[in-house]
């Protein structure tokens, strides 16, 4: 099983941006988190950062045929992106989106995620753990499809 990690604009500086919110480990630390996630599951991850938009675009076309699901944290492009929600679409892997702040206690513009709607589930507010939750769910949603 092959997945792709996608983290989206600012989580290169995690540790350091509004530590508050985000902790205060870095995105290194994120990383190797899901590095150790992914080999104790026994499952192929591609962990990929970058700040723009057109890149997670390219990023998620390219996943096709390539990996078989992805999991995503598109960070501010969450609440703008239609490129992201009709590149996922598009692709129609099956995604997860994560979120390590709790969009709900959050500004009403984080209200809207057009990513988390080409999604089959959202983990926010769980810190790296929802990076976890979402590699979970997609191995036995994978699992589960491969029984059938
Ligand atoms: C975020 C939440 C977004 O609203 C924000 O723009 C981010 C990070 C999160 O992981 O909590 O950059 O996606």
């Amino acid at each position: 099983m092959k997945l792709l990690v996608l983290n989206g604009p600012n989580l290169n500086l995690l540790g350091l941006r509004e530590p508050e919110i985000y902790g205060y480990k870095s995105y290194k630390d994120l990383e190797e988190y899901i590095q150790k996630t992914c080999s104790e599951e026994n499952i192929d991850v591609s962990v990929a950062q970058t700040n723009h938009e057109g890149c997670l675009v390219d990023q998620i076309q390219e996943a096709r045929g390539v990996f078989d699901g992805i999991v995503i944290n598109p960070a501010a492009y969450t609440h703008t992106s239609i490129a992201i929600l009709d590149a996922l679409k598009a692709v129609a892997l099956p995604a997860v989106e994560v979120h390590l702040s709790d969009l709900s206690q959050r500004e009403p513009f984080r209200q809207i995620s057009y990513a988390g709607m080409a999604c089959l589930k959202t983990y926010a507010g769980f810190g790296f753990e929802g990076y976890r939750q979402a590699i979970l769910f997609l191995k036995d949603y994978l699992e589960g499809g491969k029984k059938t």
